[in-house]
C-alpha cells in the first residue's frame, strides 16, 4: 500500500523524507520519489525498486536550511510501476503525492487534455496536480484552488502538495485514507500515512479525520472540516513502539489485515461501478467476444477464491466454468480449446505452479487474463490483461484480505460478463451492484462479535478434527477456513460439501469432531440443516454459523441478516478467519509466520 511522508524545517529535509518512507517499507511499495522546495527551487527524484535507488539517486542532493518537502512509496494500481508512474507528481509549478483512488480522474483527466494539460503518467494522482494548476490560474489564490480542487475528487485520498506559488507551505487533504502531522520542539512539521515516520521524531500527533483539509507554514497549522469550518487540532501522544505501531495496535499483522478488509475491499470497488454497470479499465470492451468457457487455475487459497467464482460465472453469467489446482494441472495433458479464456489467480503472481500453467495457456494460445495483488509480478507480465486486487501488501502468511479482494473482483466480473452477454436483466444488475456496494460494510468486524469468537475458541484446542462445512459458495468458504484453521493452528481441518458427509466423513462424528457448519439464510438453508442435524445426531460437537437461531448447535455464532448470499458469504469468511486466529493464538503460535509455510512459493 502507498506511504506518504512530508516534512516542513530545517532540519535535513531529504534525509528525514527517506528515513520515514523506510519507516513505510514494511506496507510494501514498488517505486517511491521525494520532492523538495528550497530557495524557492523544486527538486525531485524518483526510482523504481528499494529505496536503495531512491538513495543512489539523491547521494549529492542536500538542502540547508528551511525547505518543505512530500516523499512518496508506491504500490501500483493505475499505471505500471514505473518511474513515470511515481509520485511525487507535477505539473508546472507544483508536485503532489497522493493515497488512495481517484474515482472520477477518467473525467477530470478528460476535461484537463482538451484545456492542454501535459500528462506524463498513466496514473489517476496526476489529475489533482493539473487541476489544482487550472484552478490555481482562475482564483490566483493557493489555498483556494486547492480547496476548490479537492471538492472536486471523488473517491479516497491522503493528499500532500507543494506549489511554488506559496513556498513556505504544504497544503493537505484526508479523505478515506489515513494521515497525521506531528510537531517537534522546534516547530517543525511531519506528514505521515501511519505512525511509523513519526515515532521518534515527534511526540504529540494529530490523527486527521475524514474531509480535513488544510495548509502547515513554519508557524501555522489551519485545518477545515468536511463541512469548510474551520478546526482546531486535537493533539494526543504518539506511541513509542515501531513493531507494534506498525501492527496498529492489533496483536498480529493477520488480525490488522482481516480488520482492513472492508477498507481494502473498498478500494477494490472504486471506480468500477455505476448505477447499472461494471467496468474494468483494465479489460477493453470485446475482450470476451467469442468466449465460450472460463478456466480457472490457482493454489492455495486463490484456489478457493477461484472455486467461489465458477459458482458466479455459471450462475449469472452463464459461462461454462472449470477451476484447476495449478500443479495437476500442470502435468495432466490438460486439452486446450481456443475458446476458453485462461484465468489464473494469484495474490503474489509469482506461485511457480500457476505462472507455468499461464505459460502453458498462452503457448497453446488462449486467451489469458490474471487477478492479482502484484503489479508488475511475473504473472502480471505475461497475461494478456491482469485485473489488480488493491488489498495492499499482505504480511500474514495466512491469506485474508488478499482472498476477500479476489472474491470480490470474481463477483464483479461475473456481473461484468452478464451485463455484456445481458444475461442479467438490468434491474437484476442494479440490485447485484447495490449489494455489492455492501461488501464493505458486510466485513466490518464487530467488537461483540469478536469477543463472541475469542470466548468460544477455548472449546476447540483439541479434538480429533475439524470439518467446516458448506454448499454452493460455502463449500470453497469451508474450505477456505478449513485451510485458515491448519495453516495457522496445525490441527486437522477439512472443507467438505455439506450434502457428502453423508458419504463417508459421517464415521468419523462423535463428541470429539467439531463441525463448523456455514448455514446462510439465502442459500439452501434447509437443506444445509437437514445435513448438520445429521450430525448432530451422531453426537458431533456443532459450532454453527448462521444468521438463523439453529437449536441443535452446541455453539452459535449468530451472523447478521443480510438480503443476499454473497453478504453473508463475506461475514461468514470473517467468522472462519476469527476463529481460526483466535483458536491459534490460544494455542500460542505465531501466526504470522505458521511453521513450514512461505507467503510466495517460487518453487515447484
Ligand atoms: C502459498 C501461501 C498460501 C497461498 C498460496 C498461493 O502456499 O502459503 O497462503 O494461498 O501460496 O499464493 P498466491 O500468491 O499464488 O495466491
Amino acid at each position: 500500500m502507498c506511504g506518504i511522508v512530508g516534512y516542513i524545517g530545517s532540519k535535513n529535509t531529504k534525509k528525514i523524507l527517506i528515513n520515514g518512507l523506510k519507516e513505510l517499507e514494511y506496507r510494501g511499495y514498488d517505486s517511491a520519489g521525494i520532492a523538495v522546495l528550497s530557495n524557492g527551487n523544486f527538486s525531485s527524484f524518483k526510482s523504481v525498486g528499494k529505496l536503495v535507488n531512491l538513495e543512489k539517486r539523491t547521494k549529492d542532493f542536500e538542502t540547508r536550511g528551511f525547505a518543505v518537502g512530500i516523499g512518496h512509496t508506491r504500490w501500483a494500481t493505475h499505471g505500471k510501476p514505473t518511474e513515470l508512474n511515481a509520485h511525487p507528481h507535477t505539473g508546472v509549478n507544483a508536485y503532489v503525492v497522493h493515497n488512495g483512488i481517484i474515482e472520477n480522474y477518467a473525467e477530470l483527466k478528460k476535461e484537463l487534455l482538451k484545456e492542454g494539460a501535459l500528462f506524463l503518467s498513466q496514473t489517476d494522482t496526476e489529475v489533482i496536480v493539473h487541476q489544482f494548476e487550472k484552478n490555481l490560474k482562475d482564483l490566483k489564490n493557493a489555498f483556494k484552488a486547492f480547496e476548490k480542487t479537492i471538492s472536486e475528487l471523488k473517491g479516497a485520498y491522503a493528499i500532500l502538495l507543494v506549489t511554488k506559488e506559496e513556498e513556505n507551505t504544504i497544503f493537505f487533504a484526508k479523505n478515506g485514507s489515513p494521515m497525521l502531522i506531528g510537531i517537534n520542539k522546534e516547530n517543525d512539521k511531519y506528514f505521515a500515512s501511519s505512525d511509523t515516520p513519526l515515532i521518534g521524531e515527534c511526540r504529540e500527533v494529530n490523527y486527521f479525520e475524514d474531509g480535513d483539509y488544510g495548509y502547515v507554514t513554519q508557524n501555522e497549522l489551519v485545518i477545515y472540516d468536511k463541512n469548510n469550518t474551520q478546526k482546531e487540532p486535537h493533539f494526543i501522544q504518539l506511541a513509542t513502539n515501531k513493531l507494534s505501531a506498525q501492527k496498529e495496535g492489533f496483536r498480529f499483522f493477520m488480525e490488522k489485515e482481516i480488520y482492513e478488509q472492508s477498507s481494502v475491499i473498498a478500494d477494490t470497488l472504486l471506480g468500477r461501478l455505476n448505477e447499472n454497470e461494471v467496468f474494468f479499465d483494465e479489460l477493453e470492451e470485446n475482450f470476451f467476444e467469442g468466449i465460450n468457457e472460463i478456466k480457472l487455475c490457482a493454489c492455495g487459497t486463490s484456489y478457493h477464491s477461484a472455486l467461489t467464482a465458477s459458482y458466479l460465472f455459471e450462475r449469472y453469467a452463464k459461462i461454462k466454468t472449470s477451476v484447476e489446482i495449478a500443479s495437476e494441472f500442470r502435468y495432466r495433458s490438460p486439452l486446450m480449446s481456443k475458446d476458453t479464456l485462461f484465468v489464473v489467480i494469484s495474490q503474489s503472481g509469482e506461485t511457480a505452479d500457476t505462472l507455468e500453467t499461464l505459460k502453458m495457456a498462452k503457448q497453446s494460445g488462449l486467451k489469458t487474463l490474471v487477478i492479482c495483488n502484484v503489479d508488475n509480478s511475473s504473472m502480471v507480465r505475461i497475461a494478456d490483461r491482469a485485473i489488480l486486487t488493491r488489498a495492499g501488501i499482505e504480511k500474514g502468511v495466512a491469506s485474508t484480505k488478499a482472498f476477500a479482494t479476489q472474491v470480490t473482483v470474481f463477483w464483479m466480473l461475473a456481473l461484468h460478463v452478464a451485463q455484456s452477454k445481458k444475461t442479467l436483466t438490468e434491474d437484476e444488475l442494479t440490485q447485484h451492484i447495490h449489494y455489492l456496494r455492501a461488501i464493505p460494510t458486510s466485513v466490518h468486524v464487530e467488537d461483540a462479535m469478536h469477543e463472541r469468537i475469542k470466548r468460544l475458541s477455548k472449546r476447540y484446542l483439541h479434538g480429533h478434527g475439524f470439518f467446516f462445512i458448506g454448499r454452493d459458495v460455502f463449500f470453497p468458504l469451508a474450505l477456505e477456513g478449513a485451510l485458515k484453521l491448519k495453516e495457522i493452528s496445525y490441527l486437522h481441518a477439512e472443507g467438505y460439501p455439506s450434502g457428502e458427509m453423508k458419504h463417508g466423513p459421517i464415521a468419523l462424528a462423535d463428541p470429539e469432531l467439531f463441525t463448523i457448519a456455514l448455514l446462510p439464510q439465502h442459500m439452501l438453508y434447509e437443506k444445509s440443516k437437514s445435513n448438520v442435524e445429521e450430525l448432530s445426531a451422531r453426537d458431533s460437537t456443532i459450532c454453527a454459523i448462521s444468521p438463523l437461531e439453529f437449536d441443535k448447535a452446541d455453539d452459535f455464532i449468530q451472523t447478521k441478516e443480510h438480503p443476499h448470499y454473497m453478504l453473508e458469504f463475506f461475514e461468514m469468511m470473517v467468522v472462519v478467519q476469527l476463529l481460526s486466529l483466535e483458536i491459534s493464538i490460544r494455542l500460542g503460535n505465531d501466526v504470522d509466520m505458521p511453521r513450514n509455510l512461505a507467503k510466495s512459493v517460487t518453487v515447484e
